[in-house]
């Protein structure tokens, strides 16, 4: 037993009722009046409960019936609740269009890196909003998603028998809309691997609050640089929906394996980052 508390956040969409209903204990719903903070309120009511020993909590980024948009999901108020609720972990789920042909239809991807192509969002906990977090920081991105959680989803896949593909740069859009044709083959040409809508402030905001953050993105398209293969929501909807129940077995698994690992070095060393990323002065 280490000295921090482990409880893990599950963002996503799709297939979080499922967990909710297959695998939760001692099952409690938080309302949005008890999880309002000094960002906002977050997108929905958060789930908690407890999955094979372990704290989780969880919550629909979109809202209830996916009715928030990627540019007003209220991202910081989302993980500051996940925070004042004592997370330690967020494992985050994303649909995703893939920018390469050996990423096909359905197939799972540990993303390691992001290039940020979102404009109209609030980026960071340091400005000024909260007195929970005073002062300028510059959060160092690299590792961006946690490298233990990666290697926990890779155990997890390997022990159910789930194909995924560890790695991989995910560039984020403003959305809603989907990329053009110019911009995907742009995003191509940087070294992208997957286009999403979601993973950016969440994946540097969660780095902010010193919780260890880490994500399984599925592909459900091939946006559209392909010649006639051409993205549209319908069909996004259809394979996540036709592959949810895989990234829904890897977080449960997930979970569980997290439980078994000791974290404190970890959550150290992300207070440390937080600290020494503050260049305002103390006094
Ligand atoms: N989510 C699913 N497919 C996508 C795509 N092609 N671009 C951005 N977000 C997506």
């Amino acid at each position: 037993m280490g000295k921090y508390k482990i409880k893990v956040g599950i963002i996503g969409g799709s297939g979080l009722g499922d967990i909710a209903n297959k695998v939760l204990t001692n099952s409690n719903q938080l309302d949005l009046k008890d999880l309002k903070n000094d960002f906002g309120i977050p997108s929905g009511n958060i789930y908690t409960g407890v999955i094979n020993g372990v704290d989780v909590a969880l919550l629909s980024r979109h809202g209830q019936g996916h009715k928030i948009n990627p540019t007003n999901v209220n991202y910081r108020a989302n993980i500051e609740a996940l925070k004042l609720i004592g997370c330690t972990h967020i494992l985050a789920s994303n649909a995703c269009g893939s920018l390469c042909e050996e990423i096909g239809r359905g197939q799972l991807v540990i993303p390691d890196s992001y290039i940020d192509r979102t404009v109209a969002r609030k980026n960071s906990l340091f400005d000024g909003t909260s007195p929970r977090y005073q002062g300028v920081c510059h959060m160092p991105m690299e590792p961006s998603f946690h490298p233990d959680v990666a290697d926990v989803f890779e155990q997890a896949a390997k022990e159910l028998g789930i194909s995924v593909r560890k790695g991989g740069t995910i560039v984020i859009i403003e959305g809603p809309r989907f990329s053009s044709k110019a911009e995907s083959n742009a995003f191509r040409l940087w070294g992208g691997h997957l286009v999403g809508m979601t993973s950016c402030p969440e994946v540097s905001v969660a780095k902010e609050a010193g919780i260890i953050y880490g994500a399984i993105a599925m592909a459900t398209d091939y946006d559209c640089w392909k010649e006639s293969d051409n993205v549209c929501a319908g069909d996004v909807i259809q394979v996540f929906l036709q592959n949810v129940s895989k990234i829904t077995d890897l977080l449960i698994k997930a979970v569980e394996l997290i439980g078994q690992r000791q974290w404190d070095q970890q959550l150290d060393h992300l207070k440390n980052l937080v600290e020494s990323g503050n260049v305002s002065s103390k006094n």
